[in-house]
């Protein structure tokens, strides 16, 4: 039977679900495995993995609102995530997010997206953000402001 995932992606599904006591303790790994091919995890692919592999829709989509790791909506070009743990708050993380997600509701055609994060690890350089996997120090508002502007212009430059 062919599968509505690719399969490399079936076969880590596969993988996990024989590597678990139950289906269920496999979602976790599963939906990052989804996410990690591509990029977020759409109403097609919750409903595939029930049919494909009996995982209730119920369960996954409990884990998808629970754990702010998912998209479950496609993801804008870049995605600035700030931490907003005790360190970074303390710095000043929670205006950095207010700030960028205000002006991002005001220019919804700017490539980016902004949500607050747990710790990242990293809290004597607080505030801290990443913007995809590249990780920033000391992000203040006008900082965040900075770096949409330079990801965007070598966005631009590059095509
Ligand atoms: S509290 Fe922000 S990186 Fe740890």
């Amino acid at each position: 039977m062919s599968s509505y995932f690719s399969a490399d992606l079936k076969k880590i599904i596969e993988g996990y679900l024989v590597r678990f006591e139950t289906p269920r303790s496999g979602i976790l790994p599963i939906l990052h495995a989804i996410q990690d091919e591509k990029d977020w995890i759409s109403p097609e692919d919750i409903t595939a993995l029930e049919k494909e592999f009996k995982l209730s829709i119920v369960d996954v989509e409990e884990v998808l609102s629970f754990y702010s790791m998912y998209r479950t909506s496609p993801p804008k070009p870049f995605r600035l995530e700030v931490c907003n743990s005790i360190s970074c708050w303390l710095m000043g993380s929670h205006k950095t997010i207010e700030h960028i997600q205000k002006k991002l509701e005001e220019n919804p055609e700017m490539p980016f997206s902004c949500k607050e994060v747990e710790c990242l690890g990293y809290c004597g350089y607080a505030p801290v953000a990443l913007v995809n996997k590249d990780r920033h120090s000391h992000v203040t508002p006008e900082k965040a402001l900075e770096l949409i502007q330079q990801y965007t212009q070598n966005t631009k430059d590059k095509g």
